[in-house]
């Protein structure tokens, strides 16, 4: 099996850490106005300030690329702005996955009917129904089946997985995978402990056997792992059931929540345990690693998932870093590390795709470059 193109969309829209923490801070400043009197008489906590140092420090994030920065950095409204679409157009998230895949097809030099499947694998889907990855398949005429999946920030990896049983099983000869994220929709840009961490991207992929890649940079799947354990320190409580009791529409518990420390503490010896003994499995000593693309969640969680891995600290460029531009993209974060750091490797080198996340989850894919 092989990867055999990837492709990026960026958005054109950026935020920098200044102009977020100055929006969240304006926020703060007209709400403790406002309760002035409640806080005086201390039956109100004021609201406390953000910091562009914290974040930096805290995550590695320094801007994150949105899809609409007014309605985000507008203090009374502090939430992208999208306006619904007719049923007649393509929807946002699948507009985004579409730009992805025409770059991950052209890197993989295929052309819709070399395609049979799509698969939109994300954190977040446009509607219930149809799929996103049905519009997509619509979008760029490709026949056969598409269907959505979401393993949260775990979504490319448990695609790629998906995807490549499916082409080994002769069900498809190659299958597109997309990822796209918008992070913005569903980020509290009111909470203090979290306003910072997301942004919006989309990425794709193609999977389809090793023997009939014609893409220049295509790379053999040689070994997928996925790992799942119940945990409630990231969730989301958003659907369809929530008009069933209205009194939780609207409250904070209907967009992302996490308890970032204990995620931080859980989820590093969980993924590190993890690859360590994907890599055992498969004889690849740690050593001959030639590069780690892990999830970008936080810089410092990397640094030490990269160190457990390897054994000592990594070397510059090894386990690269993209959550200093992008920020945390859910599923695509991996993806935009691997497409932006892979160019210089060379055949035979060997190197890990992984992600973490939601759920929690976790996936482990080991990649070497075929040409
Ligand atoms: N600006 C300034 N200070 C802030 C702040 C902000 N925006 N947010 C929190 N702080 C303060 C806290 O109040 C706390 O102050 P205290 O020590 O006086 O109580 C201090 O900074 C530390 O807060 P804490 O939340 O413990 O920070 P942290 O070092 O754990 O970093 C995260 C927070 C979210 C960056 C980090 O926990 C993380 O990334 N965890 C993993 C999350 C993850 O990977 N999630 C997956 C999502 S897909």
């Amino acid at each position: 099996m092989a990867l055999s193109g990837t492709g990026l969309f960026t958005p054109a829209q950026s935020i920098t850490n200044d102009e977020l923490v100055a929006s969240f801070n304006e926020y703060v400043r007209r709400h403790n106005d406002a309760h002035a009197q409640a806080i005086e008489a201390g039956t109100m906590q004021p609201l406390a300030a953000s910091s562009t140092d914290f974040i930096l420090k805290a995550s590695g994030i320094g801007n994150r690329y949105v899809m609409d920065k007014d309605g985000i950095l507008d203090p009374d409204v502090m939430c992208p702005r999208l306006p619904e679409r007719g049923n007649s157009e393509i929807s946002i998230l699948a507009e985004m996955a579409v730009a992805a895949a025409r770059d991950a097809l052209k890197a993989a030099d295929r052309k819709p009917e070399d395609i049979d499947g799509v698969l939109v694998a994300a954190s977040n889907m446009q509607r219930a129904y149809p799929a996103m990855a049905i519009e997509v398949q619509e979008a760029l005429s490709i026949e056969g089946f598409a269907f959505d999946m979401n393993v949260a920030c775990s979504s490319a990896t448990f695609g790629l997985q998906a995807a490549a049983d499916m082409v080994r099983a002769g069900n498809a000869r190659a299958i597109l995978v997309c990822n796209p994220e918008i992070c913005s929709g569903h980020l509290n840009f009111r909470d203090r402990d979290s306003h910072f961490i997301f942004g919006d991207v989309a990425t794709a992929f193609v999977v389809e056997r090793a023997d009939t890649v014609q893409g220049g940079n295509a790379w053999e799947i040689v070994s997928t792992k996925l790992k799942t354990k119940f945990s409630n320190n990231i969730r989301n409580n958003f659907g369809f059931l929530n008009r069933t009791a209205p009194e939780g529409i609207g409250k904070p518990d209907k967009l992302f929540v996490q308890e970032g420390r204990k995620v931080f503490k859980e989820v590093v010896p969980m993924v590190a345990e993890m690859l360590v003994a994907h890599l055992a499995e498969n004889g690849v000593a740690p050593a001959s690693l030639k590069r780690l693309w892990l999830h970008q969640a936080n810089i410092n969680m990397n640094d030490l998932i990269a160190r457990k891995v390897l054994g000592r600290d990594p070397e510059p460029g090894e386990a690269p870093n993209i959550l200093k531009e992008y920020a945390n993209t859910s599923s695509a974060g991996s993806v935009i590390a691997f497409h932006k750091y892979n160019r210089d490797m060379k055949a035979g080198d060997i190197g890990l795709l992984c992600s973490f996340g939601a759920g929690y989850s976790a996936g482990s894919v080991i990649l070497r470059k075929l040409h």
